[in-house]
């Protein structure tokens, strides 16, 4: 593989909780534990694991949110937090971020326009952003009726879509999506997984996927890592996990998809 356009190495994070007891000494909480973790240009990588592994966590340091106890963030081969500002500012445009919840990420005061304009502002990007607007927009498959609309006039896919294109409207090169369906209903997580794809191949944009369900991201990438307690413990093609897990917790997670579909199968039927 090329050199990696966003990149985490050997990054661990440790939190310290609050003390128990008066004499006690705080507890200190390994959330992420030497954590190597890469995504190319153009290229589409996952990121699965059980609730508590790690995954917020490290999408709060792969975009800059949090800086990390130990370890590097690098983007374009460069270390983020040794970063002189137009190299930040460069990589605060290039690396954007798709939440959970679209209804909690966009200002439910705020008109689909002005939400989209807002990210240009802060992080001064030049250029036409009307027109910009138009584009993305059209991209994420809505009219630009939809600028002057607020959240609440919006189905959940229409406002995950929404989200999307606030993500696109810098000209990001890598998108990370941090369980981007899983507040949808089952009917539509496929269309915005069919949009994040297609979207990763038309613009040449690279993705990080970020699920608990293997299925979710066997669909739209080539290679996934396993997060467990904070640690990788193991990553490679989607299919050769599904067929042949090797950690223990790669297997626990493709149990719960069988386990799954079975139960939808035998709703189905009933
Ligand atoms: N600021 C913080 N202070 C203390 N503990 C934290 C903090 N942020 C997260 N944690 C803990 O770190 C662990 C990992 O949390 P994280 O949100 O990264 O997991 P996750 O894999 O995203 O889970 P989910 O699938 O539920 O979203 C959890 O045990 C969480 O309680
Ligand atoms: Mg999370």
């Amino acid at each position: 593989m090329s050199a990696p356009l966003l990149e985490m190495r050997g990054v661990s994070q440790i939190y310290t909780l609050a003390r128990q007891t008066l004499f006690a000494p705080k507890p200190r909480l390994t959330v992420l534990d030497k954590v190597d973790f890469a995504v190319g240009q153009g290229e589409a990588v996952g990121l699965v694991g059980e609730s508590g592994a790690g995954k917020t966590t490290l999408t709060r340091i792969l975009t800059g949110l949090e800086q990390p106890q130990e370890g590097q963030v690098l983007f374009e081969e460069q270390s983020v937090w040794a970063a002189p500002p137009a190299r930040r500012a460069a990589f605060r445009r290039g690396v954007q971020v798709v939440m959970q919840n679209p209804r909690s990420s966009l200002d439910p005061r705020m008109k689909v326009g002005t939400a989209l304009l807002e990210p240009m502002r802060s992080l001064r990007v030049e250029g036409d952003h009307v027109a910009r607007m138009h584009e993305v927009i059209g991209q994420v498959g809505l009219t630009p009726a939809a600028l002057e609309r607020y959240p609440h006039e919006f189905s959940g896919g229409q406002l995950q879509r929404i989200a999307i294109a606030r993500a696109l409207m810098p000209g990001p090169r890598v998108l990370i999506a941090d369980e981007p369906v899983s507040a949808l209903d089952v009917s539509i997580q496929a269309q915005v997984l069919n949009l994040l794809k297609d979207l990763t191949r038309d613009l040449g944009l690279s993705l990080v996927l970020i699920a608990h369900d293997l299925s979710v991201v066997a669909y739209s990438t080539s290679r996934v890592s396993v997060i467990a307690s904070g640690r990788i413990v193991e990553a490679g093609p989607p299919m050769d996990l599904f067929r042949m897990p090797k950690a223990p917790e790669t297997k626990a997670l493709v149990d719960a998809v069988l386990t799954v579909e079975a139960g939808l199968a035998g709703t189905a039927l009933a």
